[in-house]
């Protein structure tokens, strides 16, 4: 910005022209933003404080560890978005609203697509770049995320054989865990929309009905299909991820172990036909 633009953008719009007769003019107030005048875009973000968390362990850095420690670190604030995004759809579920649940998946289905697409980012690391700190970070692994874990509990995949895997757990994340598994998940959340609407959920014959009926009549039940597709979509979401990550880590690591401890790729791949909703993946066979 040059000298003079920045003279004329902050100049006010009531400074009277050199020589010219000084107006009456009314007090405008303070000019939007100013009214706190408290803020920065620095402050208002915290950016110190989140710029003073990408630490390397490595002595001296090794030149990709930045990137990995920053990688991670947008996944887990996406993570968060996701949960809240989430958290908030369940509970508009439960008291039996449809409309703002399927605007918050398709947010959350927007996200999912920039989780996967981000893989890209790590891809431009090498493998002997990611040898030279991996020893350093182990056994700190992406298995002990426990906000991805939030995530699939609240989706629906509720595995407390998760938790006494989990090595190394803090108590303030055990209690967000526990408190994950207690509660009610998104699909419980859908089946209290569906028992709303008329339809008897309590077992899987039951619930198949009702999918039939609301898939072979979309014109009555548009709201309640969009919404079990919106469900199929957040699903897909992350299978995409799950997928993409097996990849991403082979590229990496090829067959070794992962530093949390696992068969690694194996693993992974073991992981990758888990799905959120089963019932509405079958629904396509039944159709
Ligand atoms: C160099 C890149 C990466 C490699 C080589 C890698 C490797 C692995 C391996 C081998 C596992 C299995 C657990 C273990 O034994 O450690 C794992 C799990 C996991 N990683 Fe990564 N990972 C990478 C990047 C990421 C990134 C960027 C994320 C984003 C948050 C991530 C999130 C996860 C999650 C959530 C799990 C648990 C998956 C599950 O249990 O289903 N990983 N990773």
């Amino acid at each position: 910005m040059t000298e003079e633009t920045l003279r004329d953008s902050t100049a006010r719009p009531d400074t009277p022209d050199a020589g010219a007769q000084p107006r009456p003019a009314a007090d405008p107030g303070p000019r939007f933003g100013e009214q706190g005048g408290r803020l920065t875009y620095g402050t208002y973000l915290r950016l110190a404080e989140l710029l003073d968390q990408q630490v390397p362990e490595s002595a001296p850095p090794a030149h990709d560890e930045l990137l990995f420690i920053t990688i991670h670190q947008v996944y887990e604030l996406w993570f968060k978005l996701l949960l809240a995004e989430l958290t908030d759809a369940r509970d508009r579920l439960l008291a039996g609203e449809t409309y703002l649940p399927r605007v918050r998946l398709e947010r959350c289905l927007t996200v999912e697509r920039v989780l996967v697409q981000q893989v890209d980012v790590i891809d431009t690391m090498t493998p002997q770049d990611f040898v030279a700190f991996r020893a350093k970070l182990a056994p700190a692994s992406g298995f002990q995320s426990s906000q991805f874990r939030e995530i699939e509990f609240l989706s629906g995949l509720k595995d407390p054989g998760y938790l006494a895997r989990f090595r190394g757990i803090s108590e303030g994340e055990r209690r967000r865990l526990d408190a994950r598994l207690a509660e009610p998940s998104l699909w419980d959340g859908f089946l209290a929309v569906l028992a709303k609407a008329g339809f008897a959920v309590e077992t899987a014959e039951q619930r198949f009905a009702a999918y039939a009926r609301i898939a072979g009549d979309r014109e009555r039940f548009g709201p309640l299909w969009d919404l079990a597709e919106a469900l199929v979509a957040h699903d897909q979401g992350f299978a995409l991820w799950r997928a993409r990550h097996v990849l991403m880590a082979e590229r990496q690591i090829g067959t070794k172990p992962g530093t949390g401890g696992s068969a690694g790729g194996a693993y992974l791949r073991s992981r990758v036909e888990t799905r959120f909703y089963p019932e509405l993946w079958e629904l396509r066979s039944r159709l």
